[in-house]
């Protein structure tokens, strides 16, 4: 049998592990700065959630769901963004009878059937925030100031900040007909998609990659022409805490994002240097998804960070350097009753709180040595007969190869104490 990954998905490898680790932390120390607070909701959902939630004219939903029914006929769907989800947790746990605005954050895989190529998956991780219950500009801009600090903590740069507004429904009605008016009659020149596009989800075509499909739409207004008094007024408000922050920010009147619950406020931060997957994190308010999926009408605005691209781009930068870790110390022993002590000490050093390896394979003295070398420990302890008869063990310092005759009891203070010196 070979049995392999399926296509899309990775292997995330213990010596790639402590750079995941890394980001994490960074995620969770600067999420408790900023008041989040982590749910975990379930991987998959009904699929009736993604559908009203995301919009069935989206590609998500039309083309790129992991959709099954189960043993029981449900249809569920492994979830493609981690939004919906977190909406619905806040409807059926009535999160809205606490202090609003909730604000939630999340680390966690998301599916979606997509063709995978570097830095675009078919199971991939995001870090998410979502703020619910406010309509405060503010909250816009702190989506966007939060992972700029974070991609700053991690050690990133040359990542730009794009900043649109698509509006309300109501002024995004407007504009829909301006670009069917301005589009119609070249309706044909659009890629099969867009064709598809243009009639039931016109927006979308703004964003469409395809060169002709962009070359189309160069001419077309842009959509912050057409906002409605309050859509203006709030982008207007985001815009000024962005500069008042001195955030360095570019306008994009083509970004529209891809799912249907998007209101006003949109914004994606890409590294061009990642290519054709560039965006390493968007989001955007959605005030109407929380009545749309049962939920009393409470506004709200998040923003998710693709945790691979975010990697890919630190790995490529190469101006990390993740924390190393090693063990403290390695114990060597001769086999016999110096194993038996050998066993002990290294169940007490560790309930003492250190990391301390010992030989499993009843490997010879200088095997022994080599492991310690390979695992960059600065400590070996030799546990030998004669030295076991006085309760002693020797005690090597790798890097000076000078060696020490310590007590039993006295290992910890000794490696802890000649770490501090
Ligand atoms: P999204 O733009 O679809 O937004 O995904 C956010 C980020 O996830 C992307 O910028 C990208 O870095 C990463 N990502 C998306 N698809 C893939 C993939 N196939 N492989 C690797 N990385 C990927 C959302 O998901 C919204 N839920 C964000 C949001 C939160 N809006 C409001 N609140």
């Amino acid at each position: 049998m070979n049995v392999r990954r399926p296509r899309g998905t990775n292997d995330i490898l213990p010596e790639d592990v402590g750079k995941w680790q890394f980001v994490e932390a960074k995620i969770r120390e600067l999420c408790h700065r900023y008041g989040y607070h982590e749910i975990r909701t379930p991987v998959f959902e009904s699929t009736e959630l993604f559908e009203r939630g995301i919009g069935e004219a989206t590609d998500i939903v039309e083309k790129e769901m992991y959709t099954f029914t189960d043993r029981s006929d449900r249809s569920l769907t492994l979830r493609p963004e981690g939004t919906a989800g977190v909406v619905r947790a806040f409807i059926e746990n009535k999160l809205h009878a606490q202090p609003l605005p909730a604000k939630l954050y999340y680390i966690g895989p998301m599916f979606r059937y997509e063709k995978p190529q570097a830095g675009r998956y078919r199971q991939f991780s995001q870090f998410g925030i979502e703020a619910i219950g406010s309509m405060d500009p503010f909250l816009d801009v702190e989506m966007i100031t939060l992972p700029i600090e974070l991609y700053r903590a991690c050690g990133l740069d040359g990542f730009q900040v794009q900043v649109n507004s698509i509006g309300c429904p109501e002024c995004r009605g407007e504009y829909r007909a301006v670009l069917r008016q301005h589009l119609g009659e070249r309706v044909h020149q659009f890629c099969e998609n867009c064709q598809r596009r243009l009639d039931r989800n016109p927006l979308r075509v703004l964003d469409c990659k395809n060169p002709k499909c962009q070359e189309l739409v160069e001419e077309v207004p842009p959509i912050t022409d057409y906002l409605c008094g309050e859509c203006a007024d709030h982008f207007r408000q985001v815009l000024q805490y962005l500069d008042q922050l001195s955030v360095t920010y570019e306008l994009n009147p083509k970004l529209v994002r891809g799912f249907d619950y998007y209101t006003k406020t949109v914004f994606e931060i890409t590294v061009p240097t990642l290519g054709a997957q560039n965006a390493i994190g968007g989001g955007g308010r959605y005030d109407g998804l929380v009545e749309e999926i049962g939920g009393i009408a409470l506004p709200a605005v998040g923003y998710a960070v693709g945790m691979e691209r975010l990697l890919l781009a630190l790995d490529q930068q190469e101006n990390t350097s993740y924390p190393q870790r090693h063990p403290e110390a390695y114990i060597a022993h001769f086999g016999g009753m110096t194993k038996t002590a050998a066993v002990k000490i290294v169940t007490e050093l560790r309930k003492q709180g250190l990391w301390v390896e010992l030989d499993y394979l009843d490997r010879s003295l200088k095997a022994q040595m080599k492991s310690a070398d390979r695992f960059n420990c600065t400590w070996v302890i030799i546990v030998g007969e004669a030295e076991l008869e006085h309760n002693t063990v020797k005690v090597r310092n790798m890097a000076t190869g000078k060696e020490y005759d310590v007590a039993l009891s006295q290992i910890k203070e000794f490696l802890t104490g000649a770490r501090e010196e």
